[in-house]
């Protein structure tokens, strides 16, 4: 490139206003809260950085493919067009449309879960892990050994271990009916898998006679660091990558509120003919009818132009640096973040920054509450909370305490982005004083929505 400066490869078409608040009120907000960053009022945050998940900005297209939407009960043509947009990208025989990525595990789960049965994954997502777990199976994560530390740089650190995850195929004979790799890898940093992996990935599946299904949730991320990383990749276009991708799966899971760019939306496909009916059959018990899901027709409409502009290089080159330039930014001013920036969020390392909060004190939620109080920046906490208790009711540390700051896609402007590392740096600057926190209330599952903390002193 010839100049150095990042710019947005679009113009602002419609604005929303920002509340500023002051520290005392965030104080405040926060302890009302019970110090659990989900628990507060939107309005409260200045820069929300919680989720890149719907939370996106739609483009003027994708708001005049809202127009086009037909919302007929069977057979809308807006069906027709989600479904074409779909197989461009992603050639499955069957498009299975749900309301959200985890309603297409429940279903896939459902049919394929249950007692006894295991499920390995480079990693699983929490819900993906969660709707596992909830059909009594159990979930297993394969990433390679360099996934599992933040600092260690690879270029595609979302890799599934594929020797483990022969051998492991090996030792649960008949135990396993389906593989996943998540793309990008969101729960290890938003890390990329290679086409290579991909590619051994399926050869051991298909060795084992076992399917292998993409959660795809950042699939275009995931095929721009390809493009980007892998050797002989660098002159394709990302579609055609993407299509590389799913020709080597039997099927996906996908929520569309990530790379799809919409607000809500998801889908399941697969080629397996007799599963396919067995899923749609469950579609109609919870979402809705095979042709709209838990979808309108007008959702349908701009998940499918979302999908156009998704794949398109001006828009991914923009969106992996400017994601970077958080990263590099606060790794420059010495704080740990997860090395090399992933896609969609920068993962700030709680657990090396506050070396004098032990893990089942969470760190993570410490830093993510000192950001919210210092500047109104909410991140979410990716750690012990979200993952230190387990079924049979023990609680560990997880692998890692990070807080990640994810980036919705075309939302805020590169000053937004200076602030927060403003932010980042004050909290870091003082994170001595810091303390940890108990948790004072917490549901059976996925606890980290709902729990309220207390603070600790001394
Ligand atoms: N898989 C991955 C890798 C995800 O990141 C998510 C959601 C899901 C599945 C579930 O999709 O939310 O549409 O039901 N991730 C969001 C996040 C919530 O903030 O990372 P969903």
């Amino acid at each position: 490139m010839a100049f150095r400066t990042i710019i947005e490869p679009f113009r602002i078409h419609s604005v929303a206003p920002l509340r500023m608040t002051t520290p005392q009120q965030r104080h405040e907000a926060i302890a009302t809260a019970g110090y659990n960053l989900f628990n507060l009022h939107a309005n409260d945050v200045l820069i929300d950085l919680l989720t890149d998940s719907g939370t996106g900005a739609m483009s003027r297209d994708q708001w005049a493919a809202i127009q086009h939407g037909d919302e007929s009960y069977a057979g809308s043509p807006s069906f027709e067009i989600f479904r074409d947009a779909v197989q461009t990208l992603f050639p499955f025989k069957h498009v299975i449309p749900t309301h959200q990525g985890r309603a297409a595990e429940k279903i896939i789960f459902t049919a394929l879960g249950g007692k006894g049965k295991i499920v390995p994954s480079n990693t699983h997502f929490d819900t993906t892990r969660a709707n596992v777990e909830y059909s009594g199976a159990e979930a297993v994560d394969l990433v390679i050994a360099e996934g599992r530390d933040p600092s260690t740089l690879h270029p595609f650190k979302g890799n599934m271990d594929v020797a483990a995850l022969d051998a492991f195929l090996t030792e649960h004979r008949g135990q396993v009916p389906v593989v996943f790799s998540t793309i990008t890898n969101n729960s290890g940093g938003g890390q990329p898998v290679s086409l290579q992996n991909l590619r051994d990935t399926r050869d051991v599946c298909r060795k084992h006679g076992v399917p292998l299904f993409l959660d795809a949730c950042r699939f275009a991320e995931n095929a721009w660091f390809i493009r980007e990383r892998e050797p002989g990749q660098q002159d394709r276009e990302v579609a055609d990558i993407v299509r590389e991708m799913a020709s080597l799966a039997d099927g996906m899971t996908m929520s569309a509120k990530k790379d799809p760019m919409g607000n809500i939306g998801g889908w399941l496909a697969l080629n397996d003919d007799t599963l396919a009916e067995q899923c749609r059959n469950l579609l109609i018990l919870t979402e809705g009818f095979p042709t709209y899901g838990g979808l309108a027709g007008r959702d349908l409409e701009a998940l499918a132009q979302g999908m156009k502009e998704v794949v398109d290089h001006d828009y991914l080159r923009y969106r992996i640096r400017s994601t970077a330039y958080l990263g590099d930014a606060l790794t420059k001013s010495g704080i740990p973040v997860v090395q090399p920036i992933g896609g969609h969020a920068v993962y700030l390392d709680a657990r090396a920054l506050l070396p004098h909060i032990p893990p089942l004190q969470y760190p993570g939620q410490a830093l993510a509450v000192a950001l919210y109080e210092a500047g109104g920046v909410r991140g979410c906490e990716i750690g012990t909370v979200m993952f230190g208790r387990h079924p049979d009711g023990s609680e560990t540390p997880a692998a890692l305490d990070l807080v990640r700051l994810a980036i919705p896609r075309r939302t805020y402007t590169q000053s937004h982005i200076d602030y927060v590392i403003e932010v980042c740096q004050q909290v870091a600057e003082k994170s001595d004083d810091l303390r940890g926190y108990r948790i004072a209330y917490e549901p059976a599952q996925l606890r980290h929505f709902t729990a309220r903390f207390e603070p600790l002193t001394g």
